[in-house]
């Protein structure tokens, strides 16, 4: 059994990224166990002072949690053009730790906008590879005009679900 660990970039309840990391649960192939990080609120504002032993419990839970995994998925939505506060907060504390270090990573977005979350995405790219992150080709999914798509209790169109299937599978056996 392999484990693919999701990490939604919103905290809001009724987000469209979390939908799609839901859904992703029931796309995955047989014999791949997807769990959906909740502790992304709970982690506090990153501080080099506090990044020292014993690191704060929420930090070494989310440190564990990536390190058990053989993939990590990261949804996000984009905000004023750039990754959302609390998602790269969290990605701060795994800096030093280095669980991102050869981890196979796979990108999703979701945007209301025609546009899709393109430049968040880019800088998402960018701040992962840095950490030492593998994106396999193809890592990275965008889907945009979500809203149209995607329902908050996550449902997918037939269009959107082929689309996560095919990238989810393509992920899986790259990993
Ligand atoms: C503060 C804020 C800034 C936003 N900036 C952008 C943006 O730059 N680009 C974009 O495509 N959508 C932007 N949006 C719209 C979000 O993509 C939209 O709210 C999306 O549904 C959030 O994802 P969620 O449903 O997973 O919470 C912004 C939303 C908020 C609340």
């Amino acid at each position: 059994m392999k484990k693919l660990f999701a990490i939604s970039g919103s905290l809001r309840e009724r987000s469209f990224n979390t939908a799609l990391l839901r859904a992703a649960a029931s796309l995955v192939p047989d014999g791949i166990e997807v769990e959906l990080f909740a502790g992304l609120a709970e982690l506090p504002h990153f501080n080099p002072d506090l990044d020292v032993e014993p690191a704060p419990r929420p930090v070494v839970d989310l440190r564990a949690r990536i390190a058990a995994a053989d993939g990590v998925l990261v949804c996000s939505p984009e905000y004023a053009h750039g990754v959302p506060g609390s998602l790269k907060n969290a990605l701060d504390w795994i800096v030093s730790s280095g669980e991102f270090t050869d981890k196979p990573t796979l990108l999703i977005n979701a945007s209301p906008s025609f546009m899709g979350a393109s430049m968040a995405q880019a800088n998402l790219v960018e701040i992962l590879r840095v950490m030492g992150a593998k994106l396999p080709d193809a890592a990275v999914v965008s889907i945009a005009s979500v809203s149209r798509k995607v329902s908050a209790d996550g449902s997918l169109d037939a269009e959107t679900a082929t689309a996560l299937r095919a990238a989810l599978s393509a992920f899986v056996t790259a990993i």
